[in-house]
């Protein structure tokens, strides 16, 4: 039996195999941008998207709540009997990182594959790390960090105002507004020389370009989307999961608000060529 960790309540247990679908869960549409890498790595298999847009942000809210959210989230996916769980959401992943190991089917969040990815890619072992508040004030990237290498100097930043910046559509990389806050929030880490930064939240990777430009190519970028596909990937092949098949109808996502405006941004975010389904949910039935 296996208990939810929060409230004592059982979780479901789902039945699934390879050609069940990939579950993934974000706040909002930040998290479209790991479905993107997992169409990519992963074309074969099948997408159930939930994304708390009713809810969102996340990343302003208490640790309570947000483990809350999570737990809400993950059931609505095993209610759909997935075989796979993906917390997009950089910061679900570093305020509820234990929630996957009380669960029926594997699971992973965004820490341990950017974490690895970073510390690989690092010469001179100073890394930044950047995420909403709560992301941040876990601590939790710095201890996963710091578990694996001690040695590591890290310099971490949240950057509160990216999320509204790129919900409203203020991602060009010559929009002097975003140029002006990406410098007053990634100064600091520029002048600690990191020579790597992770971006620790699902939005980030849509204004990558103009975080590149103001450190220079000599930073690495590591961005939690693709690297967590990869990971998908590595843990489903493992599990003998991966599905071979074609499957015609790839695409299913959920939103806590109305489909409508996220139906339309998907489309276009993810260049859908083929069949897919949205559909409104409600999240407090969870
Ligand atoms: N999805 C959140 C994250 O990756 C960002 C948006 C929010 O604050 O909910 O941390």
């Amino acid at each position: 039996m296996l208990i939810n960790y929060l409230n004592n309540q059982e979780w479901q247990i789902n039945n699934f195999n390879s050609s069940s679908p990939i579950g993934i869960f974000d706040s909002g549409l930040g998290g479209l941008t790991a479905v993107k890498e997992l169409k990519r790595i992963l074309p074969n298999e099948s997408i159930i998207y939930f994304g708390d847009t009713g809810r969102v942000p996340y990343g302003t809210r208490s640790p309570e709540i947000i483990k809350k959210y999570a737990v809400q989230d993950i059931s609505f996916l095993l209610n759909k009997n997935v075989k796979f769980i993906i917390a997009a959401c950089g910061t679900v992943s570093s305020v509820a990182c234990e929630i996957g190991d009380t669960l029926p089917v594997q699971f992973t969040g965004v820490l341990e594959p950017t974490v690895k990815s970073a510390i690989n890619s690092t010469k001179n072992k100073k890394i930044g790390v950047i995420g909403t508040s709560a992301t941040i004030k876990s601590q939790a990237f710095f201890q996963e960090l710091k578990k694996i290498d001690k040695s590591l100097e890290i310099f971490q930043q949240d950057c509160p105002l990216f999320v509204p910046l790129v919900e409203n559509g203020i991602t060009s990389k010559n929009d002097i507004i975003l140029q002006e806050i990406t410098r007053r929030y990634l100064i600091n880490l520029k002048n600690q020389e990191i020579d790597t930064l992770i971006l620790g939240c699902t939005h980030y990777p849509i204004i990558k370009e103009s975080i590149q430009e103001f450190f220079g190519e000599q930073v690495k970028i590591i961005d939690s989307g693709k690297e967590t596909a990869l990971y998908a990937r590595k843990v489903l092949k493992d599990s003998n999961l991966l599905n071979n098949t074609e499957n015609n109808f790839k695409y299913y996502f959920y939103v806590s608000d109305s489909c409508e405006n996220f139906k339309n941004e998907a489309k276009k975010f993810l260049n859908l060529q083929e069949d897919y389904f949205a559909e409104k949910i409600n999240i407090d039935e969870y």
